[in-house]
């Protein structure tokens, strides 16, 4: 699939194993790419880099290397095709945590990771055909947000920054406090309201069931929390 909805994502392609970009990509690269001090010179991570188009406006925007992270063999090899046609050099890397680590630390990291809340046991009348693994994070949405947070001091260079996107469902205030914790400085820097896409409103009653939100709720809040290192 070659997406059009947005300039951004216009030449990214992706197939029905890769996220396909959508509000949370958009929301993050608006806020890396408005960053203070910009791009230019810096090094950057995407870690959960799916097709590659965070990384991708990195590069666009004169990051001086950039590394994209995903465990999805397909989502690397998408956003290796898509930065080969973008004509970028970004150093893709199939992995997680330890291999971040390896090549880091740097002065920006950027991550949309998973956040949807799911049930332990997948229900299949509600599991979704697709790559879960991109969106599905635990009971509690936190099964990426809590290592990322507890990586992120390692991650970093002093002065580095981190920007991570999140649903309001996912806990904002738990992404906060814990990156508080590893003795970062935080603030939330963007919120989008956004209508529920099919995962959220494929979860919204078992959400509901398990008191995680409000009944007949259509919405959620999307969140940048930003993290620097001082
Ligand atoms: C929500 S998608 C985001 C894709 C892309 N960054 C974007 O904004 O459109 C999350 C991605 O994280 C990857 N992922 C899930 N768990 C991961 C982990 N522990 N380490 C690295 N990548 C992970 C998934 O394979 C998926 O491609």
């Amino acid at each position: 699939m070659t997406l059009s909805a947005s300039p951004i994502s216009s030449d990214i392609t992706t197939s029905d194993k890769v996220y396909a970009p959508q509000e949370d990509s958009f929301l993050l690269i608006e806020q890396m790419t408005t960053l203070p001090g910009g791009l230019v010179g810096k090094t950057v991570l995407d870690f959960c880099t799916g097709s590659g188009v965070v990384a991708i406006a990195a590069a666009s925007s004169g990051a001086d290397a950039v590394t994209a992270v995903d465990l999805c063999p397909d989502a690397a090899q998408c956003a290796h095709d898509n930065a080969v046609a973008a004509g970028l050099d970004i150093d893709v890397v199939v992995g997680s945590f330890a291999e971040a680590l390896a090549a880091g630390p740097y002065d920006v990291v950027v991550s949309n990771p998973p956040y949807v809340p799911a049930p332990a046991i997948q229900d299949q009348s509600i599991r979704l055909t697709g790559p879960t693994q991109a969106w599905d994070a635990s009971v509690d949405g936190r099964l990426v947000l809590d290592p990322l947070c507890a990586a992120a001091p390692d991650l970093l260079f002093t002065n580095g920054t981190l920007l991570i996107v999140q649903s309001e469902y996912s806990g904002t205030r738990q992404t906060v406090d814990a990156l508080r914790r590893v003795g970062l400085h935080v603030d939330v820097i963007a919120e989008q309201r956004v209508e529920f896409g099919p995962v959220m409103k494929s979860r919204a009653t078992w959400m509901w069931e398990q008191g995680l939100m409000d009944e007949g709720c259509h919405e959620e809040t999307l969140v940048v929390i930003m993290a620097t290192k001082r």
